[in-house]
């Protein structure tokens, strides 16, 4: 059992006040905050051991390269993979872009990808990047309870995509995909498969062996890390099989004035100066999460998630996007106040003029809601093609972590209840 008011002790920050009350952090979907552990581990680096690594041969150099492996080699325990399978990378985006342009070089004019209607705007732009040489992107839709439309799934298999991505958890409207179920079905045509891990792997049990996709995708920055620090987990016959994404520094074995040949992975993909002290934070907030134990994590979530649920019935009007079973559901509750669809011109019945509808758009939500001390996400979510699935402008989000508590959830729904006589006047 976590005990959320104990863990907030270890994050300096939410000691801070805003207008007058204690922060409630309600925006870990897009960047958690950091332990003491893993800022004390980035000061140490820089204290103690900082130089750049793979190449100096004196000491203090050898320090810090053994910090950056051993910080890999913690990585690959934490998600079940191999040291040599753990490319770093700045973030997801920067890991997404890095798979669309090193498997795309090997896509041809009518090849499909398959993503679905709900993956964030870095899951589908560095693939659209593809139209450009004829390749075609397929999107597996979303049913109307918010989960994906498994028949589609296999439906568009038919076309045999060279490529699958999908999101392991919805940063908008929090649904766990079956993973595990859908990687085998797209084995089965030789498609790759893509996990992005960035709502997943901090907050739950996640293991690329066991998942047995091709790779696996996800931020530091989110899972208590620092920013600046992020993974591309790949099998390695498939790193080793595809091209680097950016060239010079050590991804190299020899360079001539015309050509050059490539490092073994994962060092072919790592070109220039490394972030050596966002790995070693990076490690530091692995060691801290397995502290906690995921299996941990995500039941602390579970708990919030369904107090959420148990009090959304309060607020009347109050519309919410995701699926009803918080079993298959991450920490994040997307909604909406007021009637449905919001904040959009409608056709007022009676007079047959067009109205804006009633509904408090989620920016103000958002802004009533710092005033409370509490911190939310409002907007598209970098999403906006799952808002229009959605029929809705945006939505305000508040996203659970490990240092949040029911008192959290419940302070939460008296300052909506106060944001909604606000907007009632
Ligand atoms: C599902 C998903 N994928 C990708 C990203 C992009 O992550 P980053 O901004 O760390 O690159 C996010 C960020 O919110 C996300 O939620």
């Amino acid at each position: 059992m976590i005990d959320g008011n104990l863990i907030k002790n270890d994050f300096p920050i939410l000691s801070r006040k805003f207008h007058g009350k204690e922060l409630v952090y309600l925006d870990s979907a897009a960047t958690s905050q950091k332990p003491r552990s893993v800022i004390d581990s980035i000061s140490d680096y820089y204290e103690n051991h900082n130089a750049n690594v793979h190449r100096g041969i004196y000491r203090l150099s050898e320090e810090g390269t053994e910090l950056y492996e051993k910080s890999r080699k913690n990585v690959a325990d934490f998600v079940s993979a191999d040291a040599r399978e753990i490319v770093y990378v700045r973030n997801t985006t920067e890991g997404l872009n890095l798979l669309a342009y090193s498997l795309g070089k090997k896509l041809s004019h009518g090849d499909t990808v398959l993503l679905t209607e709900m993956e964030h705007h870095s899951n589908m732009v560095p693939w659209q990047f593809l139209r450009d040489k004829g390749v075609r992107i397929e999107y597996v839709k979303m049913k109307e309870d918010f989960t994906l439309d498994m028949e589609d799934y296999a439906e568009k298999l038919k076309m045999r995509p060279k490529i699958v991505s999908v999101t392991q958890s919805s940063n908008v409207v929090g649904t766990i995909n079956p993973i595990k179920e859908m990687v085998p079905m797209a084995h089965e045509v030789n498609a790759a498969f893509i996990v992005d891990g960035a709502q997943s792997v901090p907050h739950m049990p996640v293991s690329f062996s066991g998942l047995d996709c091709d790779f696996l995708v996800f931020s530091g920055h989110k899972m208590l890390g620092p920013m600046g620090i992020g993974c591309v987990v790949g099998k390695l016959e498939e790193l080793r099989a595809m091209d680097p994404f950016l060239g010079g520094g050590d991804m190299i074995r020899e360079v001539s004035y015309d050509r050059a040949t490539w490092n073994d992975v994962p060092y072919k993909f790592e070109a220039g100066t490394q972030n050596v002290a966002g790995s070693i934070g990076l490690s530091a907030a692995v060691d801290y999460l397995r502290n906690l134990g995921m299996n941990n994590v995500r039941e602390h979530e579970l708990l919030l998630i369904r107090e959420t649920s148990r009090r959304m019935g309060e607020i009347e009007d109050l519309e919410f996007f995701g699926p009803a079973d918080p079993g298959i559901r991450g920490g994040v509750f997307s909604f909406n106040l007021g009637s449905v669809p919001a904040f959009k011109l409608e056709r007022d019945l009676k007079s047959g003029n067009l109205v804006v509808s009633r509904g408090v758009h989620p920016h103000d939500v958002a802004a009533s809601l710092d005033m409370h001390g509490i911190a939310v996400r409002s907007g598209h979510h970098c999403a906006m093609p799952l808002m229009g699935r959605m029929d809705v402008a945006a939505t305000t989000r508040a996203s659970y972590y490990v240092y949040n508590t029911v008192e959290d959830v419940n302070k939460l729904f008296i300052a909506l209840n106060d944001v909604k006589r606000e907007f009632a006047r």
